[in-house]
């Protein structure tokens, strides 16, 4: 085989080994090898431009080896033989004693002097320095026109793969990041809660990171939600709220962060930042008007009671307002613990409890209270009438009845029952008042259920109602 068609034959390896992976190390470490092999050189350095660091950096070699546990070799453009070659962007060719050029630069682990001659070509994909590489032999060798016109094509077939894998690397990165975005979008938009959103930007970040660990540390410095385990290496990225910063991501993991990864971690952790805000901002705002919207049913309630104990006849004012005092109260208590409790029902026996500690005191005493309390619980709407039938008649037994009274709420086949029971004198008649028809008109409208009086010796007053 003569030199041209061997040259060709070599520049046509060259290209079937770039097109053949996209992974740029694979590709760089085979055209070292052919280089080498396809030139009959002693060696071939391959080195890529880093654009950020403005620096070479030794990336493939064939021939000759890098010594173990040192430093890669990497040098500015215009540094050493290769990076003249980089910086004037033209071929450099040294026959012999290349180690004795001024523009030589030994590196301490790359045995560079034992070779006489140099070719170094920079790696140019159109006009955008890509890298540079060399080829090195051990006896003086005069590298002939063809041979370096040779080895710039291929430079520049090198040149093509370096930039397809970085674009390829590249839309790589960005599909990892979409997947990992998207994801936190999607949780956070579809959960009602904070915590549920917080939770998965915590577990898409340990995902998308192969993390060991994660974890929010929000301002008060409570660590929210950690989730793994810490590794060798942790990034801690603010959260950030028009300039303030509102709390931190910290995510842990065995091995370094590349600087793509901490752009990632940058985009989740503005993520979290927004869900944090967003979440607070909606949970305010539906707690406010949750809360607006109780407080105006309460008043309401307040207000028709008060017209109710307004038409009433020859009362006591005295009494009168003592009794409105009392129901005011008690739609009070119910508000407390709804608002206490961050829930929409109401546990009856809890609620029971209050009221009557309310009620009894400043009473005199000789009272015997007992009570059996079956968990129940009601909706907000409902466990405030629920709560005023219950204090009308526990109030009646404690005016009006005997020494003892008993309270008893109960599950009943699906129905929820409150019965207070007194030993007192029981019914004397048609038993009417402002409490009474307060009563009935909530057990009838607003539980949609029945109200029994009885006299059993003492009084007897039972409300059953669907739960
Ligand atoms: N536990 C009870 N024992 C005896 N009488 C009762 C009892 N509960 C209610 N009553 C009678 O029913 C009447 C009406 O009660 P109510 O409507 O609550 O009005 P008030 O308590 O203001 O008198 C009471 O005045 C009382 O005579
Ligand atoms: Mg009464």
């Amino acid at each position: 085989m003569d030199a041209t068609a061997r040259h060709l034959r070599l520049l046509t390896d060259t290209i079937a080994a770039v097109n053949s992976s996209l992974d740029l190390q694979e590709v760089l470490e085979l055209v070292a090898r052919n280089v080498a092999d396809a030139l009959g050189t002693d060696a071939c350095f391959v080195y890529l431009y880093d654009q950020r660091a403005n620096e070479l950096v030794l990336r493939a070699t064939h021939g000759s080896r890098v010594e173990e546990m040192t430093r890669t070799p990497r040098m500015r453009p215009g540094d050493g033989i290769t990076g003249v070659a980089a910086a004037d962007r033209a071929p450099v060719m040294i026959p012999a004693q290349a180690h004795l050029d001024p523009r030589f630069k030994l590196f301490p682990n790359l045995p560079e002097d034992e070779y006489e001659s140099i070719l170094a070509v920079p790696i140019l994909a159109r006009d955008k320095l890509e890298g540079a590489l060399n080829v090195r032999t051990r006896q003086p060798r005069e590298f002939s026109e063809a041979e370096i016109e040779l080895l710039v094509a291929i430079a520049s077939q090198v040149a093509q793969t370096i930039e397809h894998a970085q674009l390829y690397a590249g839309a790589q990165r960005r599909v990892v990041e979409l997947e990992a975005l998207a994801k936190i979008s999607e949780a956070v938009s579809e959960s009602l809660y904070l915590e549920e959103s917080l939770e998965a930007i915590v577990r898409t970040t340990m995902e998308s990171l192969r993390a060991t660990g994660a974890a929010l540390v929000l301002e008060d410095g409570k660590i929210a939600w950690p989730e793994g385990r810490p590794g060798a290496y942790a990034v801690r990225m603010p959260l950030r709220w028009k300039r303030r910063q509102i709390g931190e991501l910290v995510c842990d993991r065995d091995t370094p962060f590349s600087s793509d990864e901490e752009a990632l971690l940058e985009a989740i952790a503005h993520h979290a930042a927004v869900a944090l805000e967003h979440g607070r901002a909606v949970m305010r705002g539906v707690l406010a008007q949750e809360i607006h919207h109780r407080v105006k049913n309460n008043l309401q309630a307040v207000a028709s009671l008060l017209r109710l104990q307004a038409r009433a006849e020859n009362v006591d004012p005295h009494k009168a307002l003592q009794d409105s005092v009392n129901r005011i109260l008690t739609i009070a208590a119910v508000h407390e613990v709804l608002t206490e409790h961050r829930e929409d029902d109401v546990d009856l026996g809890e609620l029971v409890d209050r009221l009557r500690a309310m009620l009894v005191q400043g009473l005199v005493a000789g009272k015997e209270v007992t009570a059996e309390l079956a968990p129940v619980s009601l909706a907000g709407q409902q466990a405030t009438a629920l709560a005023l039938v219950f204090t009308e008649l526990f109030q009646n037994a404690l005016e009006h009845g005997g020494a003892h009274v008993s309270i008893l709420l109960a599950r009943r086949d699906g129905a929820i029952a409150l019965t207070i029971v007194d030993d007192g004198e029981g019914m004397r008649g048609e038993e009417t008042g402002t409490g009474l028809s307060i009563v009935r008109a909530l057990v009838h409208d607003e539980l949609r259920g029945k109200i029994e009086l009885a006299d059993n010796g003492g009084f007897r007053a039972e409300v059953v109602f669907p739960a």
